[in-house]
C-alpha cells in the first residue's frame, strides 16, 4: 500500500496535541499548520487516524491541487477530475467548501460551480448523474481555495469526528468532545492517577477523561466513517486495524469521579457514561464542589470547565474565587486545570496561574490554566507526587 498526504483539522490550539497524537499513531512528514496538521500514511493508516485520533475533527484526504484565477478555469479543472474513481452516478454527494481568495468571494458560489461540473462530467459520460444530498452524502468533499492554489479533497470521516456516539444526554453549556480530549491531553492527563472533574455537567470530561486512562479508541463506536463508501473500501484492512486498536486497550485501576450541583446534570451524565459503557469506570454524584473535600489522599488531577456564561445567574468574580479558596483549602496535593473565557474571572482566583494555554471553546476565545496546588504552607512546599 502506498503512502499518500492527508490533512486533519483540529480547533485552534491543539495542533501541537494532534501532531503529538499522530506521531504516537506512527505518521510520517508530520507538519502543524493553523487549524490543520498534514502527515503521510496509507490506506491502514488512513482508518487508524479516524478510530484513533482524539484531537482531530475530520481527515481529508487530497485528490487534486491546482492554481486557479477564474470561475470558468475552476469549473473546468473540477470537471477534468476523474470523479468516476471515488464514486458513481448512483451515489450522492456533498461540498464543502473555504475560500480566502480575491479572485473568488463566495464560497457558496464556488460549491454550486463545483457540484455543476461533478453532475456535468457524470450526465457527460454515463447520461446520469449523482445526487446531491447534503444531511447523509455518500461522499463529501472539500475544496479550499487560498488565494490562487485550490485543494480538492475527499472527507474520510464522514460526520465531524466529536460525534463519539455516546453522547445522548447534554447540559447546559456541554463541552466538545474534541476540545475535551484537547484539554486533557494538554493537561497531562495519561490515566496514572485519581481523576475528578467538579463541576461535570453531561459528563463529557469524565469521558474522554476514562477513555484516555483505558486507551479505547474515541471513534471505535462510529459507523459512519466517509471511507466507507469509498470505491476503494477495504473490510477486511480495517477489521484487522480495529482489532489491532482494540487489543490495546489496558486496564485502570483509580477513580474517576465526577460532581455537580444539579441532579439534573448528573442524571444526564450518567446515562452518556452508560452509553459509552465506561460505568465501571467513572462514578458521579451530585454535590457542591465548594463544600467538597479532595477524596483520595495521594494525588489528584483536576480537568473541569466551569459556568462561564451570564445566564447560569451566578456571580461570575464570586465562583472563581470559591474555586480559588476550595482548591487552596481542601484540594491540597491536586494539580488542576480548567478553561474560561473570562478574562477577569481569572483573576479572582487568588492563585498564580503556572501554564495559561490559548485555546478556543467554540468562538469564545480561552485560556487554560493550570493550578499546582501544594501540600503544606507555601514555605514548606512538598512537591506533588504522581504514582507511577
Ligand atoms: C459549563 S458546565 C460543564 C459542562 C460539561 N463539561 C459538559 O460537557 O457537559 C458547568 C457545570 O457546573 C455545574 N456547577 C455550577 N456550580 C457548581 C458547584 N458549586 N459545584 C458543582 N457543580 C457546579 C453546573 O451545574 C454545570 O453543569
Amino acid at each position: 500500500m502506498s503512502n499518500f498526504t492527508m490533512v486533519a483539522k483540529t480547533f485552534a490550539g491543539l495542533e501541537t496535541i494532534l501532531a503529538k497524537e499522530l506521531r504516537q499513531l506512527g505518521a510520517g512528514n508530520i507538519k502543524p499548520g493553523v487549524r490543520v496538521v498534514s502527515f503521510e500514511g496509507d490506506q491502514g493508516f488512513m482508518y487508524k487516524a479516524n478510530l484513533a485520533l482524539r484531537t482531530a475533527l475530520r481527515v481529508l484526504k487530497p485528490i487534486a491541487e491546482f492554481k486557479v484565477q477564474s470561475e470558468d478555469e475552476f469549473y473546468r479543472k473540477i470537471y477534468n477530475i476523474d470523479w468516476s474513481q471515488y464514486f458513481t452516478e448512483s451515489g450522492s454527494f456533498a461540498i464543502d467548501a473555504t475560500v480566502h481568495s480575491e479572485y473568488f468571494r463566495h464560497s457558496r458560489y464556488v460549491i454550486f460551480r463545483a457540484k455543476d461540473a461533478i453532475v456535468d462530467k457524470f450526465r457527460n459520460d454515463t447520461g446520469k448523474r449523482p445526487n446531491v444530498d447534503l444531511r447523509n452524502p455518500k461522499v463529501r468533499i472539500n475544496i479550499r481555495i487560498s488565494n490562487q492554489l485550490c485543494t480538492v479533497s475527499l472527507d474520510s470521516s464522514g460526520d465531524s469526528l466529536h460525534k463519539r456516539g455516546y453522547r445522548t444526554q447534554t447540559g447546559e453549556a456541554p463541552i466538545n468532545e474534541v476540545l475535551a480530549a484537547g484539554m486533557l491531553m494538554h493537561a497531562g492527563w495519561d490515566g496514572l492517577s485519581d481523576f475528578l472533574d467538579p463541576m461535570c455537567g453531561s459528563g463529557t470530561i469524565l469521558i474522554e477523561a476514562a477513555m484516555i486512562a483505558l486507551n479505547i479508541p474515541p471513534n471505535i463506536n462510529n459507523q459512519n466513517f466517509g471511507f466507507k463508501n469509498w470505491k476503494d473500501w477495504d473490510p477486511d484492512l480495517y477489521e484487522v486495524i480495529e482489532k489491532a486498536q482494540f487489543n490495546r486497550i489496558r486496564d485502570f485501576k483509580d477513580q474517576i469521579v465526577g460532581y455537580d450541583i444539579s441532579a439534573e446534570a448528573v442524571a444526564k451524565a450518567e446515562e452518556n457514561i452508560q452509553n459509552a459503557n465506561l460505568s465501571d469506570f467513572i462514578k458521579v454524584f451530585k454535590a457542591d464542589f465548594f463544600t467538597s473535600e479532595k477524596y483520595t489522599p495521594g494525588y489528584l488531577h483536576l480537568v473541569f470547565n466551569p459556568p462561564y456564561d451570564e445566564r447560569m445567574a451566578i456571580s461570575i468574580p464570586d465562583f472563581y474565587q470559591k474555586i480559588g479558596d476550595t482548591l487552596k483549602q481542601n484540594y491540597q496535593g491536586s494539580e488542576a486545570w480548567f478553561i474560561t473565557s473570562d478574562e477577569e474571572a481569572m483573576k479572582n482566583v487568588g492563585l498564580r496561574a503556572s501554564r495559561r494555554i490559548r485555546l478556543f471553546n467554540g468562538p469564545l476565545e480561552a485560556r487554560l490554566l493550570q493550578y499546582k496546588i501544594y501540600e503544606g504552607s507555601k514555605k514548606k512546599r512538598k512537591r506533588i507526587k504522581r504514582k507511577k
